[in-house]
């Protein structure tokens, strides 16, 4: 099976640049620019300790924390090593033999499905649209997936992914849950991968009961700035978090990823800020890629943008080219659904952005002449 590429392989990158990982301008994965809470850091700093025992299998306190912030019992709480291992349980745990995708999207889904050799349908959301994901006519659409075509098993899950990555697009709290009863009624799973929610959590369903059938995936890797730590969670029926448990390896999440997700989840005041930034330097990046000329983004709720570039302009070339200078970004044109001029930048500092919008217009401005 061929592994999915993702953004962020900082390593590969100072091998073949011959540079340390410090001196790359990582974006092509989207991390808080502001980093994790401070009380997270210092519990992992001073947090040898924690290492002497096996860690908690059962993960209690922080899904204890997870129970309080959100108001739902722990029973509904699944830790992973980061949502990627929670995506890999799903189709064997959940007996999914079909998953239904909107994409363009994240590549762990075929990815997981590909591994227990079930199948995979997408619809794709439409540039012209602004891939805006056509829920509703997915939910019109249902029933047909529940039709065997071509010696197909019918659809028993579909995934959507809100907000969208590699898009930024994101669906209505009360459009999914629409989307999630229904499927229910049709004994689909909804599968919600709201990984990036924390920068827009109006559209998360997760402060109301969740349909039946629905499961919602987090993680700490985003928002909360904890991409090497390997933590995220699972919230759903405590039957099926004990399901999707069986699962999973024994203490698949270490000590110093439980404590510090949970110290990160109970700095209120760190997200606020992280929000407030975010808000803020987002815009300030669209102002600055619309300025590039030829260039469009796409409105995205996450901490980061989408950019197509000008015609012509292959996304692969922009790609190399800033590599060159110890900057990555996630290379979008083989995603399928987008085209070969789509790149995916996270939003970083202020000096990381106009860096890069100051690379960007020298190659796209040398591309020109
Ligand atoms: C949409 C989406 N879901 C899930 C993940 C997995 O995140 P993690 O395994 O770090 O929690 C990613 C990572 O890029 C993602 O983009």
């Amino acid at each position: 099976m061929k592994r999915p590429v993702h953004g962020g392989d900082v390593y590969a990158a100072a091998r073949e640049l011959k540079r340390d990982v410090r001196q790359l301008l990582d974006f092509s994965a989207s991390i808080n620019p502001l980093g994790p809470s401070a009380a997270a850091w210092r519990a992992i700093k001073e947090g040898s300790e924690l290492l002497s025992h096996y860690p908690d299998p059962a993960c209690r306190d922080l899904r204890q924390a997870l129970a309080t912030f959100w108001d739902r019992s722990p029973e509904e709480f699944l830790i992973g090593n980061g949502s990627t291992e929670l995506i890999h349980l799903l189709p064997e745990a959940l007996q999914i033999r079909h998953l239904l995708v909107i994409g363009p999207t994240f590549s762990e889904y075929a990815a997981a499905m590909a591994r227990v050799g079930g199948q995979i349908s997408s619809i794709m959301a439409r540039r012209d649209d602004g891939y805006r994901p056509p829920l509703e006519q997915i939910m019109n659409d249902l029933g047909k997936f529940r039709n065997t075509r071509n010696s197909r098993p019918p659809v028993d899950a579909v995934m959507l992914c809100n907000p969208n990555s590699p898009t930024g697009q994101v669906c209505d709290a009360d459009m999914v849950r629409k989307w999630a009863r229904r499927a229910a009624r049709l004994g689909q799973w909804c599968l919600v991968d709201e990984t990036f929610a924390e920068y827009c959590e109006e559209v998360s369903i997760l402060p109301e009961d969740l349909p039946a059938q629905t499961l919602v995936l987090r993680s700490f890797t985003k928002f909360y700035g904890l991409p090497g730590l390997r933590v995220g969670y699972a919230v759903g029926n405590p039957k099926v978090m004990k399901r999707l448990g069986a699962h999973q390896p024994p203490w698949s999440v270490n000590m110093l990823a439980q404590r510090a997700a949970q110290l990160a989840l109970e700095d209120k005041r760190h997200s606020r800020r992280s929000l407030r930034f975010m808000e803020q330097e987002r815009s300030r990046c669209v102002q600055g890629l619309m300025r590039l000329p030829g260039c469009s983004t796409f409105p995205s709720a996450a901490n980061f943008l989408l950019l197509e570039l000008p015609a012509r302009l292959k996304a692969m070339r922009v790609v190399s080219a800033l590599r060159r200078q110890g900057i990555l970004v996630r290379d979008c044109s083989q995603v399928p659904g987008l085209n070969d001029r789509s790149i995916r930048l996270a939003i970083r500092s202020r000096a990381d952005n106009d860096r890069l919008l100051s690379s960007l217009s020298e190659i796209i401005g040398k591309s020109r002449t």
